[in-house]
């Protein structure tokens, strides 16, 4: 039986994904109806510049007092497609304390504060849905939250920013300056107001927070992800992980921990082989993998970012919180019972890829192999090349063998006290084998 009386939604954004959201909310209002149960209305639009004009939207439901709207009390659902902490945050849970259930694609909130949200949700009774917050179109967390509600999950691993890895994939393939790419990523609506948070790793580290948290039902907090970006990447790496069969990817990596007392976060760029699956995601895609204990391996593939592919899965929480509405019913809150404490990146085994720059005379490889040995690092291959110019230098490739990242650090710092080591290149962790 479908119900006449319009659930009633609030729109705080309206830019690359809220304009998208109210689009297909408009020319899909018949099918979500009956999905739902009952038809879905847009009772308002909260935006910053209320004279820009904004195709196919009822200029009268436009405000630019977002807290008005949260506040009306006739809101069954609020959408939060603004991004950033405040006000966003206190939107949130005002909109709890009036009686709505929210969506929202706010990584960094759900990442910086989750806590707070998840806890003024359940004070109320009310949803708290994000699906759009990780890997865009992705189906990822609510695998997680829910399909995967049965199984341990031991690790999480993938590409989950969009923009980086165009960038990546642009200065790989097509040979593409990186600011070159960076300014075609914003003009797709890949990039974060502020691109400083794609390039920089935190979007990519909140994405980690919020999967490493639903994963292994924990709190993880932005600022327990060790982060690292792509500035420092450059086009001579991704050379050498070409000639290695490998490229550069950045990626997200939550882990269980061995003895399974801790966890693990980190967000850094690392080589994989061409041959691994996470090679060949291109331009915004992302792609998530994640073991578990009975399930095995599982891949999540698609869009990333991106002003529709997001606003699908706004709009498939949207159905959700609507049925839960009408069934007078919530789905799953916070689930943080484990209580595992986040290790330290030094905690973590990894392997290197370093580029030196040597004396090229003898004894200087031995010398070097003994700083490995030195700090417990056991080395896969070498390769030295002279340089041509004949300037008594040589340039000096190792790559180890996995060892805990504390180390491969101490011998990097220990290398670079060699007056035969005239410079560290680049150093990049190898994964993905
Ligand atoms: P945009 O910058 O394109 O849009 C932000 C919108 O919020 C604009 O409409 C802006 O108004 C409005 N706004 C900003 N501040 C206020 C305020 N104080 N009160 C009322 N309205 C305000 O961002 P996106 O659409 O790209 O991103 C929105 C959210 O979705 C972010 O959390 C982002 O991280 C997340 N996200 C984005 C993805 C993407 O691919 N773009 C993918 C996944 C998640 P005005 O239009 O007047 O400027
Ligand atoms: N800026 C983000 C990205 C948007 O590039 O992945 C999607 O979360």
């Amino acid at each position: 039986m479908m119900r006449t009386r319009p659930l009633k939604v609030a729109l705080l954004g309206c830019g690359v994904v809220g304009s998208e959201v109210a689009r297909i909310m408009t020319t899909h209002a018949e099918d979500l109806a009956a999905r739902i149960g009952a038809p879905v209305e847009l009772a308002g639009v909260a935006v910053r510049r209320p004279s820009k004009v904004r195709a196919g939207i009822d200029p009268a439901l436009i405000t630019t007092d977002a807290m008005a709207l949260v506040k009306r009390g006739d809101i069954d659902v609020v959408v939060e497609v603004i991004g950033g902490i405040e006000p966003a945050r206190t939107l949130i849970t005002t909109a709890f304390e009036h009686g709505a259930s929210v969506v929202s694609a706010n990584k960094a909130l759900l990442a910086e504060d989750g806590t707070t949200l998840y806890e003024a949700a359940e004070r109320h009774g009310r949803d708290l849905y994000f699906e759009a917050a990780v890997a865009g179109a992705i189906p990822l967390v609510r695998p997680l939250r829910e399909s995967l509600a049965g199984d341990k999950v031991n690790r999480v691993l993938g590409i989950v920013n969009g923009t980086t890895n165009f960038i990546l994939d642009r200065m790989d393939t097509a040979g593409s300056g990186y600011s070159e790419a960076l300014d075609e990523a914003t003009a797709l609506g890949y990039a974060e107001a502020d691109p400083t948070a794609d390039v920089e790793g935190f979007d990519a580290a909140a994405k980690a927070a919020i999967l490493a948290g639903i994963a292994f039902h924990t709190r993880v907090r932005l600022d327990d992800v060790h982060r690292e970006g792509i500035t420092e990447v450059t086009s001579a790496d991704l050379a050498s992980a070409q000639k290695m069969g490998c490229t550069v990817k950045l990626l997200a990596i939550c882990e269980r921990a061995a003895d399974g007392l801790s966890v693990t976060a980190r967000v850094h760029p690392a080589m994989i082989p061409l041959s691994h699956p996470l090679a060949s995601v291109r331009e915004a895609y992302n792609a998530v993998f994640v073991e578990a204990e009975a399930a095995g391996r599982l891949m999540f593939y698609g869009p990333g970012a991106g002003g529709a592919p997001t606003a699908s899965a706004v709009l498939g929480d949207l159905v959700a919180v609507c049925r839960n509405k009408l069934a007078d019913a919530t789905g799953p809150g916070e689930s943080a019972y484990t209580q595992l404490p986040v290790g330290a990146m030094g905690e973590v085994v990894t392997r290197y890829h370093i580029s030196l720059d040597v004396a090229d005379k003898p004894g200087v490889l031995a010398q070097v192999a003994t700083v490995f040995a030195e700090h417990g690092v056991s080395i896969d291959t070498v390769r030295q090349k002279g340089r041509q110019d004949g300037d008594g230098e040589a340039a000096l490739v190792v790559v180890t063998h996995r060892a805990p990242d504390a180390a491969l650090s101490g011998t990097v710092e220990a290398l670079r006290k060699l007056d035969t080591v005239r410079g560290v290149a680049s150093i990049m962790r190898v994964e993905g084998e």
